[in-house]
């Protein structure tokens, strides 16, 4: 599998541009059921403010790679919540599914590609299921919850590159070229060595769903996602790991160990939500560099960025680096990176070299959780040992919709690692 950032350069060198028609003489054998209505099918498994928003991308992305994609089919897990997609791209009522099983009538029911936007403890399952079918995929980070979820991924992933199915994932910022840019410019030594990088994602509180009425303990648990671990992975995972996927980037490698601290301010955090509010984390890396990390859902000023110390100058890898002694120097961004990464997915598949994101985005969301799980026992967690002989499975296989919830339980900390 290849990292993306580092193969994106070389997609940047082939020409912009073609007509829908050379897309489809150019396609491989995965999209050989779509040939002769030269039109991309691509469906949508979950269908909330990502779905509905990664839909739209996927379309303007594929009018950039010079192809035309049709959303031809969704799924959620509620009725409801696939309506305004199925309004906006007029889809047959035979290919609108509901249900926890609902991402297979998607998957099943002709596409050539699958978005899957739902929440992050269902996602290793779904992908794994797709990449099975034999469909290209665009997944939305992060990836999974636990450990067990990361080697699903992992081995999906490598089946993806032995079927030449394409996998981006929703870590825009490595399809942003101030990113791209800046990266590369570290990676080339403007700044020297990377010694330490902060990375931070604070900001105030977030949306909380209640219940409606009828809905069973699961279904209540599932449509409120981000208070639960193991849908959503704590707020490390869910919304800090765009951080900590730019610090591995930037790095050249994921981490070897984590070493947190964290906890909940009771006065901020609904009551039922089990998730904590906040988490500092340093990790170490293997050249001995330090990343430290920083999340947090509190008010106050808010920081959504990294930061870079060199041996030899800074860096916001964001867009600027600053040589010590010399010039500092900007980098800007061309175009929206949600849009860019359809984009980018697509004309890889056109190109017949499809990209394959899988390892960069199970690795930054393996580092949010060995942060997490760090966290939360008090202990340091070796990445090696996490990877193989970790026991943590958060997500249980057959949910009952109608049933009752896992147990809610706020994390404290008893030295114990799973
Ligand atoms: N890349 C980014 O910047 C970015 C931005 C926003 C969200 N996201 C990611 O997108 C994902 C979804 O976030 P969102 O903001 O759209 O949440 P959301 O709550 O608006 O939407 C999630 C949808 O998934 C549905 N769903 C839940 N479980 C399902 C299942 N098992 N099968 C099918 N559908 C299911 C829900 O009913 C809901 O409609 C999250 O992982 C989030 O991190 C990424």
């Amino acid at each position: 599998m290849e990292k993306a950032g580092f193969t994106r350069r070389n997609f940047l060198k082939t020409s912009a541009a073609v007509s829908a028609a050379s897309f489809m003489t150019n396609l491989g054998t995965n999209f050989a059921h779509a040939a002769g209505s030269d039109v991309i099918k691509v469906g949508v498994i979950g269908c909330g403010g990502r779905g509905n928003g990664a839909a739209d991308d996927c379309v303007g992305g594929g009018e950039i790679a010079g192809a035309k994609v049709q959303i031809t089919a969704v799924a959620d897990v509620f009725k409801g919540h696939t309506d305004r997609l199925k309004n906006k791209f007029k889809i047959a009522d035979g290919n609108c599914f509901s249900g926890l099983d609902a991402y297979k009538g998607v998957v099943d029911s002709g596409v050539d590609m699958v978005i899957i936007a739902t929440p992050p403890g269902f996602k290793a399952l779904q992908f794994e299921y797709a990449i099975e079918k034999g469909k290209h995929v665009f997944v939305e980070k992060p990836v999974a919850v636990c450990p067990a979820g990361v080697r699903i991924m992992l081995k999906a992933g490598e089946m993806a590159t032995e079927k030449k199915l394409a996998v981006v994932a929703g870590t825009q910022r490595r399809h942003e070229t101030n990113y791209i840019d800046t990266v590369k410019a570290i990676h080339d030594g403007a700044i020297g060595d990377i010694l330490h990088m902060s990375v931070y994602w604070c900001g105030g509180g977030i949306w909380w769903r209640n219940p409606e009425p009828g809905m069973s303990e699961v279904e209540a648990q599932i449509n409120n996602w981000y208070h639960y671990i193991w849908l959503c992975g704590d707020q490390i995972c869910e919304q800090h790991l765009h951080n900590l996927d730019v610090a591995n980037w930037v790095m050249g490698s994921h981490p070897v160990s984590a070493y947190g601290q964290g906890g909940r301010n009771a006065k901020m955090r609904p009551q039922g939500s089990e998730i904590w509010d906040n988490t500092a984390v340093e990790y170490e890396y293997p050249n001995g560099g330090r990343v430290l990390s920083f999340g947090r859902h509190w008010p106050g000023e808010g920081n959504v960025s990294e930061f870079a110390i060199g041996s030899n100058g800074t860096s916001n890898p964001g867009g600027w680096i600053a040589p010590k002694g010399g010039q500092r120097k900007s980098f800007r961004n061309a175009r929206s990176g949600y849009v860019q990464e359809h984009a980018d997915l697509i004309k890889s598949i056109r190109d017949g070299k499809p990209l394959n994101e899988t390892l960069a985005v199970s690795e930054s969301t393996m580092t949010a959780i060995i942060g997490r799980m760090s966290c939360y026992s008090g202990m340091k967690v070796k990445w090696d040992w996490a990877m193989k002989q970790s026991k943590l499975d958060l997500v249980p296989r057959n949910l009952d919709l109608k049933g009752p919830a896992p147990k809610v339980e706020i994390p404290i900390p008893d030295g114990k690692l799973v």
